[in-house]
């Protein structure tokens, strides 16, 4: 990979949103590492955008597994020298069950993936995102997770109520404002995005009535990833282009 253009690295790259937000990121001419949890997967998904031409290389990653986390992390260093773009994408639903109903046993394997997971992966990507001359991280989140909207009695998010998803989402959402704040020093821009109700696996699988295009779902975040030095950081930004309250 040259270096000379910007690097990113997208979790969860092998399927639905995130393998959009590879391949929209890669078609801007960024050098864009397709993290997955299972090599066949990642080698097959990056193999269709690199067909394609894209500069897309895969590499190994299961957020819920530090070893392979800091192992990517060691090879995007001596492949790259740094990384200019991380999103978070990774992440799951597991029981959609109301508060009242929820086990432990599912608020905790959401909460592996969709929070533990991102403040692992960021944590071990934070000095090659501090050799960048612009680093970006991209929280891909979600309207669910907003505490402003769950509150909101007129919203129907609020009828939904899968409380592991939607508790992990929030507590996402707080991660990237203290990262924000912390990270404002470095000149690290952290954001969170939602990409909008989306026919994917999450959902499960197509046709999803009333569903969109995931590749739409995408360009949210890729928006994040490319913003300037003059962008926003701690904001919440939907797919219409409306900021979203926390
Ligand atoms: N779809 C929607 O309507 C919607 C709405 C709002 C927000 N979102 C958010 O958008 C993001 C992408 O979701 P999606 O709809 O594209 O879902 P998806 O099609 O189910 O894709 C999820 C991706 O995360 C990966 N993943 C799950 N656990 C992982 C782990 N432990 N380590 C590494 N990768 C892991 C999956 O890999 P495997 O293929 O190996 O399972 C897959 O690549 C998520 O953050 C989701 O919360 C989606």
């Amino acid at each position: 990979m040259s270096t000379t253009a910007r690097v990113a690295l997208v979790t969860g790259g092998n399927k639905g949103i995130g393998h959009h937000i590879v391949g929209q990121l890669a078609q801007h001419g960024v050098h864009v590492y397709l993290a997955a949890r299972d090599a066949a997967r990642g080698r097959a998904a990056s193999g269709m955008l690199t067909e394609r031409g894209l500069d897309v290389r895969f590499v190994q990653i299961d957020v819920t597994d530090a070893p392979s986390v800091l192992a990517a992390a060691e090879q995007v260093g001596r492949e790259s020298g740094r990384l200019d773009i991380l999103v978070n994408n990774a992440a799951i639903t597991s029981g959609l069950d109301p508060a009242s109903k929820v086990t432990v046993e599912d608020l905790r394997r959401t909460f592996e993936t969709n929070v533990f997971g991102a403040v692992t992966v960021t944590n071990a990507f934070l000095p090659l995102l501090r050799m960048s001359s612009s680093p970006r991280i991209v929280n891909v989140s979600s309207g669910m997770g907003s505490i402003a909207l769950m509150a909101d009695p007129d919203i129907e998010l609020t009828k939904l109520n899968q409380a592991a998803y939607q508790a992990s989402k929030a507590a996402l959402n707080a991660l990237t404002v203290l990262y924000a704040n912390e990270f404002c020093a470095y000149g690290i821009k952290v954001n969170a995005v939602c990409p909008g109700y989306r026919a994917t696996e999450l959902n499960g699988g197509l046709p999803t009535p009333g569903a969109g295009d995931p590749a739409d779902g995408a360009k949210v975040a890729v928006t994040m990833a490319m913003i300037d030095d003059n962008g926003p950081t701690a904001q919440f930004l939907g797919d219409t282009g409306a900021i979203y309250p926390w």
